[in-house]
């Protein structure tokens, strides 16, 4: 899903691997294409047979290419092998030519998947119904039912049982995590519980669709899908950017938190001209950059990954191998980019001077090895070419077209990665490779959520008070019974169960910033006082010393490390966590004095967000009797457990 910002290297190109999640709902014995196909034909033929090369005239990359055949004519008959010429080729081992054959079972896959006319997981996909009706809004409620629907009637279909609602609890702390980047602090939390209101969830979204932080958070979740952690260097004096990166951050968040549209925000970043200090947005430039000079064709993989759902990557040099994207077809996109200037700190719109029709056109430069020299129009993905009349800017026509109500990529491909934020996985999986062979798991889902955020206006807000209200949001994530692993993968995919998610670093950094009253708070102190890993276990030191090497070198940012074990392992034994904490104090000094279960009560309310059994209040009590009343050892024990650092 994050995007390579070097030119790829053709050693590093592996076989894409074209395993679907969409397979765990087909049902049917037979063999289907995406599922059972293509993964052999990808890592056996289209090497030959793709968009790199077509020996014998042959492209087999999707159906209608097969269909077509080659220099002797259709490679494939429907419900006839034996009048194939691909199968006749397998059956004689004549292909893959040299040493390496199909095996007996993948021989028998592709025979079976001829003779039963050439099924596809789409076409076993029928129901694409969204329910609800195109072109019109729905209320948030009408959208959550139609999304629980589409969920309920393929989780039946596979057989398998919905993880039952989650508790009031449970739900809370997910919300404010995922709303708003934080857990809730104890009031808040005790607000909520307490609550005999029947429509408090649906109340709580909406209150925290309403915060600052709402936008503060989604902004900087957007900054980190546009600047991947690990940012260039190269445009930025060898320094990375990560300043412009949290300024890009705080400008998104500005945004979502206004409500505006994601079809004005897009705008705003393509079409931006000026410069990085006032306007953050001109980073996304900088960044598909090369060599400090803005690229077109960066600017087009990147607007293709983030705002249309494609990867464009694989056809920058040649067509792509595997996919149906021709190299034409990248170049056409990156041809609204041709008139960009600039560097890593501005981009504008410079002069493209010439007549008018070479106004729209690129030439492939040499980097791209294949078809150098050769011009290319400007033109809309699978669409019309670009026309205009004078010298005037390209990217506001790329804008109105990418955000016009008709778009068939724009809408889908940003309800996909936000399904993907909150349930862990997209619809369409890798969230930005949507196309005909890899189908979405939930058809009439994925129309579903892009027609509404369509019908909406691209409201934000919108789109995600009707995900967060439905069932699917608020089910358990805990694990009810006895469960193989594959049942509750394929429960996980096919979204009957919350899955556990880990805090990312800023959640994670903001949540212990409440819990301790602190927001100065940094775990890299340790080793700006010189201190050593002293005391830490050997595995927990080699943890931190990792952590601290890979993660904690920006002075400017504590946050700035990746999530993953080693930022877990850093956390437990970390002495600052122990060192005390404000908010304790100040609870603590409060009038009337709070008893001690009282204090062990609103320590769990702030860090898990629920009160402690009677069993935790028992353990605490004995802790506290041994340790003299050491409440900050119960707070440490708190965010150290997994319950704290995992969204839940
Ligand atoms: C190393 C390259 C290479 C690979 C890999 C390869 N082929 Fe071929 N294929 C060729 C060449 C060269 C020809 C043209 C010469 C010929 O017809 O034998 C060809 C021709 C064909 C043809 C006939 C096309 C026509 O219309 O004349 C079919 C069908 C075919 N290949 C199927 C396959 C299948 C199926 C695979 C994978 C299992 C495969 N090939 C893998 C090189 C390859
Ligand atoms: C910067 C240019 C560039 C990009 C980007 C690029 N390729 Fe290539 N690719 C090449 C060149 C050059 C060759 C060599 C072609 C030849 O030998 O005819 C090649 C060859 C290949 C081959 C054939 C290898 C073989 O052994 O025959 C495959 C497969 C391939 N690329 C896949 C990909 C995929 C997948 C991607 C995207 C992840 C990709 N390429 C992106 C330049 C590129």
């Amino acid at each position: 899903m994050t995007r390579k910002w070097k030119a790829w290297s053709i050693r590093g190109i592996a076989v894409p691997i074209l395993l679907l999640g969409s397979a765990v709902f087909a049902q049917a014995q037979e063999s289907l294409l995406e599922r059972d196909v293509l993964p052999i034909l990808t890592k056996q033929c289209l090497g030959c047979h793709g968009g790199l090369r077509q020996k014998g005239g042959l492209d087999m990359r999707t159906v209608p290419a097969m269909l077509k055949g080659g220099k002797s004519g259709p490679a494939v008959k429907s419900h006839d092998a034996n009048a194939s010429e691909l199968w006749k080729r397998i059956q004689a081992d004549e292909m893959p030519p040299g040493e390496k054959k199909l095996s007996p079972a993948e021989k028998a896959h592709i025979k079976q998947w001829i003779t039963r006319g050439l099924p596809t997981v789409a076409k076993s996909q029928k129901d694409d119904d969204p329910i609800l009706k195109a072109g019109q809004k729905h209320t948030p409620k009408e959208v959550a039912a139609a999304i629980d629907q589409h969920l309920n009637k393929a989780l039946a279909s596979a057989r398998l049982k919905a993880a039952p609602r989650s508790e009031d609890g449970e739900f809370l702390r997910r919300v404010y995590l995922d709303l708003t980047g934080r857990v809730p602090t104890a009031e808040q939390a005790v607000a909520f519980l307490d609550s005999k209101d029947q429509d408090r969830r649906a109340k709580l979204i909406d209150t925290l669709l309403a915060t600052p932080r709402f936008g503060e958070h989604l902004g900087r979740t957007w900054r980190d899908w546009i600047c991947p952690p690990e940012l260039p260097s190269d445009g930025n004096g060898g320094a990375q950017p990560h300043k412009q990166a949290q300024n890009l951050g705080k400008w998104l968040g500005e945004r979502f938190a206004a409500g505006d549209s994601w079809a004005k925000i897009t705008r705003d970043i393509i079409t931006v001209d000026g410069q990085i200090n006032n306007k953050p947005q001109v980073i996304f430039f900088g960044l598909v950059g090369q060599g400090g000079r803005l690229t077109a064709d960066g600017a087009a993989r990147a607007v293709g990954s983030l705002f249309l759902g494609v990867q464009l990557q694989c056809a920058q040099c040649h067509d792509d191998p595997y996919r149906d994207w021709s190299q034409k077809e990248h170049w056409a996109l990156a041809a609204f980019f041709r008139k960009i200037t600039g560097d890593f700190n501005k981009v504008s719109e410079g002069k493209a001077g010439g007549a008018a029709k070479n106004i729209t056109q690129i030439t492939i430069p040499n980097s791209a090895f294949k078809n150098v020299g050769t011009t290319v129009n400007a033109a809309f993905l699978k669409g019309k070419v670009l026309s205009v009349k004078k010298d005037e800017a390209l990217r506001p026509h790329l804008a109105d077209w990418l955000t016009a109500k008709d778009n068939p990529y724009f809408a889908r491909a940003f309800a996909n990665r936000m399904w993907f934020y909150f349930f862990a996985r997209g619809i369409v999986n890798p969230v930005d490779d949507f196309r005909a062979l890899n189908p979405p798991t939930h058809p009439g889902l994925m129309k579903l959520l892009a027609n509404e955020f369509g019908a909406a206006d691209f409201d934000v807000k919108h789109l995600i008070r009707c995900i967060c209200n439905s069932d699917a949001y608020q089910r358990t994530s805990r694990v009810q019974g006895k469960f193989n692993e594959h049942d509750l993968a394929a429960l996980t995919m096919a979204f009957g169960r919350m899955p556990l998610r880990v805090m990312t670093a800023d959640v994670l950094f903001d949540s212990l910033k409440l819990a301790y009253g602190d927001p100065g708070l940094d775990l890299r102190a340790i080793e700006s006082k010189g201190s050593s890993t002293a005391g830490m276990s050997a595995p927990v030191a080699d943890a931190y010393l990792e952590f601290l090497r890979r993660f904690g070198t920006n002075k400017e940012d504590a946050t700035d490390f990746t999530h993953g074990i080693p930022q877990m392992l850093t956390m437990i034994n970390h002495p600052r966590l122990l060192a005390g904490s404000r908010a304790l104090d100040s609870h603590r000094k409060r009038k009337p004095a709070p008893t001690s279960a009282q204090t062990v009560e609103w320590l769990y309310l702030s860090t898990l967000s629920r009160r402690p059994t009677s069993e935790e209040h028992a353990e605490a009590a004995r802790y506290l009797a041994q340790t003299k009343e050491s409440y900050i050892g119960v707070l440490w024990m708190l965010v150290n457990r997994s319950e704290y650092l995992l969204v839940r």
